[in-house]
């Protein structure tokens, strides 16, 4: 049974970042086998990773819609989507990626967290780690598209406004009884740890701080992926020491 982690957070506030640099760090370590999902309709993670997209869940529905006919006599439609998004897994450098997506017809959203979910959960039982990339606000949590998790980790900034958001995203787990066994609060781009009496009312485990990067900020203004980042750099150096409180 593959150990979930699931990255949640604020719009921009680093989600993808941090999930491809744990993805990588899972890797160099080698410690297994990682599935990256890419909840986000907007999706990047690939990209965070150079692996270069392939079709989406959101398209592949899209395409069975248009092609019903293609549906081999005898079989289900739920297991010929089943079939199809096996196929949709890129493959990187021991790294698969799974990418959400966003159907184009209106109204069929929540199917694809339907089927997300139902995936996800099959697939977690082939990989050793399974890394969530969620997408930003509560919407995804609203719509269970993440239902249990060994780890959630609410990224956030260490501003007031940003340590309300990460503590509206905690209490929305609570309330939706989304199943987790550690819960953190990560903070990111911070120049220094948080004061303890901040976490005031937040039910989420402190876990540290990742330091602003300029080595992540070059990356990413030239694309290019964060294998690149430099093993010693800030951002990855600090990633390494929380890892074990993670796994
Ligand atoms: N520790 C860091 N140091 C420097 N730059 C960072 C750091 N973390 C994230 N960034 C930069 O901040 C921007 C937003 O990061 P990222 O895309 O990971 O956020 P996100 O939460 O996934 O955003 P979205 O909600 O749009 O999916 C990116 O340009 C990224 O390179
Ligand atoms: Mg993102």
């Amino acid at each position: 049974m593959g150990y979930t982690i699931a990255i949640a957070g604020k719009g921009g506030i680093g989600k993808s970042t941090i999930a491809s640099l744990i993805i990588r760090m899972l890797k160099e370590k080698k410690l297994g086998s990682v599935l990256g999902v890419d909840a986000d309709p907007n999706s990047n993670l690939g990209e965070f990773l150079g692996i270069k997209p392939g079709r989406s869940i959101g398209e592949v529905l899209d395409e069975i819609s248009a092609h019903k006919d293609k549906i081999p006599a005898g079989m289900t439609k739920d297991r010929y989507i089943e079939y199809e998004v096996q196929t949709v897994i890129e493959e990187g450098e021991g790294v698969d990626i799974l990418a959400m997506g966003r159907p184009e017809g209106p109204g069929c959203y929540c199917y694809v967290n339907n089927i997300l979910r139902n995936i996800v959960g099959k697939l977690i039982k082939d990989y050793d780690f399974v890394v969530i990339d969620n997408e930003a606000g509560l919407e995804h949590l609203s719509r269970k598209t993440t239902s249990s998790a060994d780890v959630l980790l609410v990224v956030s900034d260490p501003s007031p406004a940003g340590l309300r958001a990460a503590k509206r995203i905690s209490d929305l787990t609570l309330e939706l009884k989304i199943k987790t066994k550690k819960r953190f609060l990560l903070i990111n781009r911070s120049a220094k740890e948080l004061d303890k009496d901040k976490l005031e009312g937040i039910q989420l485990d402190y876990l540290g701080m990742i330091p602003e990067d300029a080595g992540i900020g070059k990356l990413s203004v030239a694309g290019e992926p964060l294998w690149e980042l430099a093993k010693g750099s800030p951002a990855y150096a600090a990633l390494n020491k929380l890892m074990e409180k993670i796994l």
